[in-house]
């Protein structure tokens, strides 16, 4: 499978190596309608089944860094009720950044840890690299980057790897060395034309860089799209089930949906949820609202 087959509304064109499909949707592709909840996350999911979610692209507040409406973070059971709703192979991607003020407060690895101690394998550890708006220290180097914590309930089912171009590429004298005698030695061998990424993913942020959706910006903290893409990509398949337990602005949604996944997302805010309803309608995407 190749990324570029997946489906990205035009006007939010990434810049990056990614072609845009014109097409948003095609007559094979059922129209999904998403779903979002305004609740505790840990209450909404404690009436789901076990195993129902394929994929959970997420980010928590950090360390109570910004006001948001109505705030309750009780993170070890939205952690244990994360495993719990995950089906086996399934993948949960937490986003998260650590407050700094003075030091770093390290929240991110103890949570890490504690999904780890609850039974997820720690598939990956990743970093969002901004390529912009860093935190400046006076005395220590600009802080440019968040942690995605790529968490897997078994080993996951579903990897679709995202590639990038090799700089060289054709027949070449490659070195190799099997011998003990730890001389290298040479050989014709093919270079690819692709290899798959590394797992530092950079990003612009800000308006254009994270969306171009303008009403996301009423949410204090929007991940980019592009990164929610490119999880939902690698780690789940049309017709998957994927989750923001604090969904925000929708941002995981709107890509889900696009991309042929069925979607829940629930917010603790009401007037969240709206940013995200009124969001997703805008990018002609199907929404219905409920209340936990
Ligand atoms: C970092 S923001 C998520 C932003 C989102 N990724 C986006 O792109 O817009 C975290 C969200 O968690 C929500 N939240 C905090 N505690 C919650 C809880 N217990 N249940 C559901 N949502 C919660 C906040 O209201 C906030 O919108």
């Amino acid at each position: 499978m190749n990324h570029t087959e997946l489906a990205f509304p035009t006007e939010t064109a990434f810049e990056n190596n990614i072609e845009v499909s014109e097409e948003t949707s095609s007559p094979d592709v059922v129209r999904r309608i998403g779903k979002l909840i305004i609740g505790n996350c840990v209450e909404v999911m404690r009436g789901w089944p076990e195993g129902a979610i394929d994929l959970t692209v997420t980010s928590p507040p950090y360390d109570k860094l910004r006001d948001y409406n109505g705030y309750e973070f009780p993170f070890e059971e939205i952690a244990n009720e994360l495993y719990r709703v995950t089906a086996d192979g399934g993948v949960v991607v937490w986003v998260v950044g650590d407050r700094i003020n003075g030091g770093r407060s390290l929240t991110s690895f103890r949570q890490a840890i504690y999904f780890q101690e609850i039974g997820f394998a720690a598939h990956d550890v990743m970093i969002y690299q901004k390529k912009n708006t860093p935190f400046m220290r006076s005395n220590a180097y600009t802080n440019a980057y968040e942690m995605m914590f790529v968490l897997s309930k078994g080993k996951p089912k579903t990897f679709n790897a995202l590639k990038e171009p090799t700089r060289r590429h054709g027949m070449e004298l490659l070195t190799h060395n099997k011998l003990p005698d730890g001389i290298n030695k040479k050989k014709r061998g093919e270079l690819k034309k692709e290899k798959t990424r590394t797992n530092i993913w950079p990003y612009a942020v800000g308006l254009g860089g994270t969306t171009r959706d303008r009403i996301a910006f009423q949410h204090p903290a929007v991940f980019p799209e592009k990164l929610a893409y490119e999880h939902i990509y690698s780690w789940s398949n049309p017709g998957d089930m994927v989750l923001d337990p604090m969904c925000g602005s929708g941002t995981t949604g709107k890509m889900a949906l696009l991309n042929d996944r069925d979607f829940k997302g629930i917010d603790i805010s009401a007037e969240y949820i709206e940013i995200a309803r009124e969001r997703l309608t805008q990018c002609d995407l199907e929404v219905a609202v409920e209340h936990a």
